[in-house]
């Protein structure tokens, strides 16, 4: 019997693919898979049993991937699996960050007892005024699955798309949309672009990759997003360029004490891949993946 432990809550719609030869386990001792969504595996002890993590999701740094390495245990992640669901975030964003959707809620919260409050949005309405994103530049920093629908999708907003990504795959290439343009030099679409947004994965090299030069080389008033890691903007660098208005606003899915209480700053929770479809997704997927290596030494995504 192959005993598989779930260390986050896991869609049933994945661990009800488990089949005959296989149970679910409470502990991770004695285990021979292991499903993870956002748990970190840092500090955790991975016993001799374990022979592979599937991580559903795209991003890998909760899980030691050295250590992994060392042991033989083979780690898998989801790529692709919750893109749609990022890329409509990622979207939203671009809207958060061209229209006061925020302020206008807000203004509504705090009024909502004004007795006139119909005339009063009428006049309040003129501090909340924005601009279309529609024949603006977008740069995304990082074509992988999610960057790609983000860039196709943009390209269906009418934006105009630059690309940057020096490691892009023959199979994403070939996904992208023939709109957007690929740029070879990341300082220049830092550059040219209006809006920036950065799917790359959190690696020592891509660590602070947005920083004080990378701001300083930006348009002014450029906004800019991040839906993949936190450790990819350098915090004082973006604070930096906040308060200087040299960006004038960044959407973060992070939530960051440096720039979360900044007044162009707009943070989420991590909300990205939070959606129903995207979690049936990743543990279907996932667990496929477990299956696959356990049952018949097959490796794919790893
Ligand atoms: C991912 O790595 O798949 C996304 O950041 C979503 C998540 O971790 O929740």
């Amino acid at each position: 019997m192959r005993r598989i432990h779930c260390l986050n809550n896991i869609s049933p719609l994945g661990t009800a693919l488990l089949t005959e030869g296989y149970a679910l386990s409470d502990t991770l001792e004695g285990a021979d898979g292991a499903l993870v969504r956002s748990a970190s595996l840092h500090d955790v002890e991975l016993p001799e049993s374990l022979l592979a993590i599937a991580r559903a999701g795209a991003g890998v740094n909760n899980i030691p991937l050295e250590r992994c390495a060392e042991a033989g245990i083979v780690v898998f992640n989801t790529p692709g699996a919750n893109a749609n669901a990022v890329k409509e975030l990622v979207i939203c964003a671009l809207l958060l960050g061209s229209r006061d959707i925020a302020g206008g809620i807000a203004w509504c919260r705090d009024n909502a007892g004004d007795e006139n409050i119909a005339k009063a949005a009428e006049k309040a309405k003129k501090a909340f005024s924005g601009r279309e994103i529609a024949g603006k530049k977008l740069g995304v920093i990082g074509l992988g699955a999610i960057g790609a629908e983000v860039a196709n999708a943009a390209v269906g907003l009418g934006m105009d798309v630059y690309g940057y990504d020096p490691y892009v795959s023959v199979g994403a290439a070939w996904r992208i949309s023939s709109a957007v343009h690929h740029v070879t030099n990341l300082d220049d679409v830092l550059r040219v672009c209006d809006y920036l947004t950065i799917h790359v994965p959190a690696t020592d090299s891509t660590k602070g990759m947005i920083d004080a030069r990378a701001c300083s080389l930006m348009k002014d008033g450029a906004v800019f997003l991040n839906f993949s890691r936190d450790s990819l903007v350098d915090d004082e660098a973006m604070a930096a360029a906040l308060s200087s208005g040299k960006v004038a606003v960044y959407v973060t899915d992070f939530a960051n004490p440096a720039v979360m209480r900044m007044e162009h700053a707009v943070v989420l929770p991590h909300l990205g891949a939070s959606t129903a479809e995207a979690e049936d997704n990743c543990a279907v997927m996932a667990v496929r993946e477990l299956m696959d290596y356990l049952d018949n030494g097959t490796i794919a995504n790893s």
